[in-house]
C-alpha cells in the first residue's frame, strides 16, 4: 500500500501520457480524472460542459476526488483546472504526492489539440493568461515542481525523476 501519485498541471501539459508511463513502471493503476468521468457519464467532457455547463462538471470533479482520496496506490491525472477547487485538491493531497508538470504554455498550446477542451477555445494569449493566473495555484499544490520539455526524451527524463522521488525511502 503506498500514497497515491497524483499529476497536475496545464491541459496538454502531459499529464495522462505522463502517467500511463509511471503507472505502467510502478506497477500502479492510473486513473485519468477527465476519462473517468467522461466514462460514468456516458458523453463527452466537451458534452458535459455544452449541455450542463462547467459548474456542473466541476461539482462531478469534486465528488470524483473525495472518493479517491479513500484509495491507495494510484497514479491519478488531474484535469487542468481540478486543482482550482481547494476541496477537490486538498484530499487529494492528504493521501498524495503531487507533482506539477510545468511546461512552456506557448509551446504547450502550439502543440494542443484544443478539439475536446472547452476551455481552450479562445485562442494562445487567453491560453497564457490561464497559465499565468493558474500557476500559483499550481505552485501552492505542488510537493514537486517538474518542469517539462517537449518530445520522447523529456518524457523518459521526466518520468525517471518522478520514479526518484516516489521510491526513495
Ligand atoms: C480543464 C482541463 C481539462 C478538462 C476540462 C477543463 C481545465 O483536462 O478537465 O476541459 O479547466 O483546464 P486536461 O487538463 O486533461 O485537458
Amino acid at each position: 500500500m503506498s500514497k497515491n501519485i497524483v499529476l497536475i498541471g496545464m491541459m496538454g501539459c502531459g499529464k495522462t501520457t505522463v502517467g500511463r508511463l509511471l503507472a505502467r513502471r510502478l506497477g500502479l493503476e492510473l486513473v485519468d480524472t477527465d476519462a473517468l468521468i467522461a466514462e460514468r457519464q456516458g458523453r463527452s467532457i466537451p458534452d458535459i460542459f455544452a449541455q450542463d455547463g462547467e459548474a456542473y462538471f466541476r461539482a462531478l470533479e469534486l465528488a470524483l476526488c473525495r472518493e479517491l482520496s479513500e484509495q491507495d496506490s494510484l497514479v491519478i491525472a488531474c484535469g487542468g483546472g481540478l486543482p482550482l477547487q481547494d476541496k477537490a485538491i486538498d484530499p487529494l493531497k492528504e493521501n498524495g504526492m503531487v507533482f506539477w508538470l510545468d511546461r512552456d504554455p506557448r509551446e504547450t498550446y502550439d502543440a494542443l489539440d484544443v478539439s475536446g477542451r472547452p476551455l481552450a477555445q479562445a485562442g494562445r494569449e487567453d491560453f497564457v493568461r490561464r497559465y499565468q493566473d493558474r500557476a500559483p495555484v499550481y505552485r501552492r499544490w505542488a510537493d514537486y515542481i517538474i518542469p517539462c520539455g517537449d518530445g520522447p526524451q523529456a518524457v523518459e527524463q521526466l518520468i525517471s525523476t518522478i520514479y526518484r522521488e516516489v521510491s526513495e525511502p
